[in-house]
Order: structure tokens, then C-alpha cells, then sequence
């Protein structure tokens, strides 16, 4: 199958999601696919004069992946969109939608903006270029946590008490503070809705430190979302075609699980499955895929939980395009059920053309 990996983008996961595609066309390939790797951002621009002309060359010729080794630190985006030759508005750079549609399916190796959005997922709809994973608006919804939580406030999910603010001003940050304060007092959390790895989740836990947290999250846009802080222990958990996979606990060596204890080699323990009895996990599993099934969701989402000492569920955010190198979580999920990784990039790609081949 003629197959695109599209990754990278204009996102501050951008350089996970490179590490994901390299190892999904490499997976891929093995399987006997004709994968080739594309930079949503930066497209084919780089390439030679004869495969910009003819692009569907690359489907023949199958260029060598270089290997990605992510160092944990955030991208520059703005060099990223310096570096471009493309000076043009558009997120997707040269070429990136004529190889799409010469594809027979693009798989979707994004992570946050520009991919997880939902964005990318609608446009490919209207050019009738089929894709895997979730569509766009079921992808639009999981961007917005305030929105998601909005959603599912009456199927019964269980969250930790949360606030929204809606266009807030900076002047406005002291009021704001203050409305957290006497809801939730500290710890607790405040985040920018539409944020991803970490980046705008503040743990607020002291009363002195919560205007700034408020301000820093202003920093990523007017809307902030304030949530009562649940101690306990971190768990994720996918989902994979109708089923609950295994979960994983996360447990950070310090701090939460930020930016670069997310990505970093060795800064975390990951434990698949996590160290909960039956029961919870079962709970668990079951929200996941109730979230999932809530937002219209496809084949795979991973819902982030954390795990009071009384074993209460919190389900706290859904991602719809999860980091999928062979170490990341729902890979290891899969792993743990006998999925390989290259079985898991197959699945996908398959369940993702269903949708478009059952509806002839
Ligand atoms: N209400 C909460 N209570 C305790 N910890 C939280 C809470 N919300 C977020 N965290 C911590 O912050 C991390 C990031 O938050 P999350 O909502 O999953 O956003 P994202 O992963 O999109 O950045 C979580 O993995 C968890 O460690
Ligand atoms: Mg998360």
C-alpha cells in the first residue's frame, strides 16, 4: 500500500512526532508497505527538482530514514518556520497535499496542534484523502479539555472539580486568582485548555504562587482551566479498536510529569500494567473507553487518569493521536497484550481504510 507518514508540523511536540513517524514508515516498510516519511511544515521542499516535480516517485524509491533521537528539549518553533523557503501562511508545505492524495491512506504520526486539533483532519476530508485515527471533530473536541470535561460532565465520568475561565485579560489575573483560591484553594492546578505535554499545566501549591501561574498560563491564551489537585499516583490508559488496553503508572523520579521528565531517557518508571488491583483497573479501562465512544472517537485515543489513595478514578484528559515510537505508552500497552509494534502501526493503517472502503 502506497502509505504517507505524516508528522512533524508547526507544534511543540514537533520533534516526538518526527520520532514517531521515522519509526511508524520504518514499521511500515518492513511490513512490505511503499511508506514515505513527510513533514507536514516543511513538506518536500528539500527534496531534488525531479521528485518535486513527480513526487509520487518517492513511493517507488522509498528514501533512507535517518534515525531521530529526540534530546527532551522543546522544538524552536520559530526557527523551524524561519528555516522554511515556503514563505507562505500555510501549514502544510510544499507539495505535502499533492503526495497525500497520490497516497492510498495517510497515516497521521502528529501530536498537538496541527494534527491533533483536528485541522488537518478536515481538510483531508474535503479533498476526499483518507487518513487514520480519529476525525476532526471528535479530534477538536480532545484539544479542548475544558470543552471535553463540558461534554462529558453528564455521562457520569469521573473528574477532578474543575472551573473554566473564558477570556480572561492579564488584568484580569488577580480576580481570577482569587476565584481559584476560594474554589480550590492549594494545591491546585491551574492549565491552559488546548495545551499538550505538560506544557501550561501549573501545580500551584502555594497561595502566593497562584496569580503567576495564572499569568504564565495566560501567556498560551485567554482561557484557563482550574482544577482541584488530586494527590496520588499517575495512569493511562489506551484504547485499541473497542478494547481497553492494559495501563500504564507513570511515576516521575521528580516533580510531575513535565515536558522533559515526559521525554527525557530514564526520568520516569513506566509500569505496564500498573500496579492497581483488578477492580480499578477494570474502572479504568472502562472510562477510557466510555471517553472514547463519548467524543466519536477512532481505533486508538489514551486517556491520561490519576489514582487517589482510596482507589478513586480521575480521568483527567484524552489525546487522540498518542506518541507512538516503539517505547511509547500505547505501544507498550499493546505490547503487553501481544501486539507488536509493527502489528499496532498495521492495525492501524487497516482500520483506518476500513471506514473509507465499507461506505462504497
Ligand atoms: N488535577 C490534577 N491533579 C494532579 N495532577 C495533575 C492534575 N492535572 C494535571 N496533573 C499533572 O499534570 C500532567 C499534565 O496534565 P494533563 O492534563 O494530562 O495535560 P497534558 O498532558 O495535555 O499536558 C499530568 O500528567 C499530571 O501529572
Ligand atoms: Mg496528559
Amino acid at each position: 500500500m502506497k502509505v504517507v507518514v505524516l508528522c512533524g508540523g508547526l507544534s511543540t511536540e514537533r520533534k516526538i512526532s518526527l520520532s514517531s513517524g521515522t519509526k511508524i514508515c520504518g514499521a511500515l516498510r518492513e511490513r512490505g508497505h511503499q511508506a514515505v516519511l513527510v513533514d507536514l511544515f516543511l513538506g518536500l521542499e528539500n527534496e531534488s527538482e525531479e521528485v518535486r516535480r513527480d513526487p509520487e516517485i518517492l513511493f517507488e524509491r522509498l528514501p533512507e530514514l535517518t534515525p531521530v533521537v529526540f534530546d527532551g528539549v522543546a522544538p524552536d518553533l520559530k526557527a523551524v518556520r524561519a528555516s522554511r523557503k515556503l514563505k507562505d501562511a500555510s501549514l502544510f508545505g510544499e507539495g505535502v497535499l499533492g503526495i497525500c492524495k497520490k497516497a492510498d491512506i495517510v497515516f497521521v504520526a502528529l501530536h498537538g496542534m496541527n494534527g491533533e486539533d483536528g485541522r488537518v483532519q478536515a481538510t483531508f476530508d474535503m479533498m476526499g484523502i483518507p487518513y487514520t485515527g480519529s476525525g476532526h471533530l471528535g479530534s477538536a473536541i480532545a484539544m479542548d479539555k475544558m470543552i471535553t470535561k463540558e461534554l462529558l460532565r453528564s455521562r457520569d465520568i469521573p473528574m477532578p472539580a474543575w472551573m473554566p475561565f473564558r477570556g480572561v485579560s492579564i488584568g484580569e489575573a488577580e480576580e481570577t486568582a482569587e476565584k481559584i483560591r476560594a474554589a480550590f484553594g492549594v494545591p491546585c492546578v491551574v492549565k491552559t485548555p488546548t495545551g499538550g505535554s505538560s506544557v501550561g499545566v501549573f501545580i500551584v501549591r502555594e497561595e502566593a504562587a497562584l496569580k503567576p501561574a495564572v499569568e504564565s498560563c495566560l501567556a498560551f491564551g485567554p482561557d484557563i482551566l482550574a482544577e482541584q489537585y488530586i494527590e496520588g499516583r499517575e495512569f493511562t490508559c489506551g484504547v485499541l479498536k473497542g478494547r481497553a488496553l492494559p495501563s500504564v503508572e507513570i511515576v516521575p523520579k521528580t516533580r510531575f510529569y513535565d515536558y522533559s521528565n515526559k521525554y527525557a531517557a530514564g526520568a520516569t518508571e513506566e509500569i505496564c500494567p500498573g500496579r492497581t488491583d483488578p477492580d480499578t483497573e477494570k474502572r479504568m479501562g472502562d472510562i477510557a473507553l466510555r471517553v472514547h465512544e463519548a467524543l466519536g472517537l477512532r481505533t486508538y485515543s489514551r486517556s491520561d487518569f490519576m489514582i487517589d489513595a482510596d482507589n478513586n478514578v480521575y480521568f483527567l484528559e484524552v489525546n487522540t493521536l498518542p506518541g507512538m515510537t516503539p517505547t511509547s505508552l500505547v505501544p507498550q500497552e499493546a505490547e503487553a497484550v501481544g501486539i507488536s509494534y509493527g502489528e499496532l502501526c498495521e492495525m492501524i493503517l487497516t482500520d483506518g481504510l476500513a471506514r473509507y472502503t465499507e461506505k462504497e
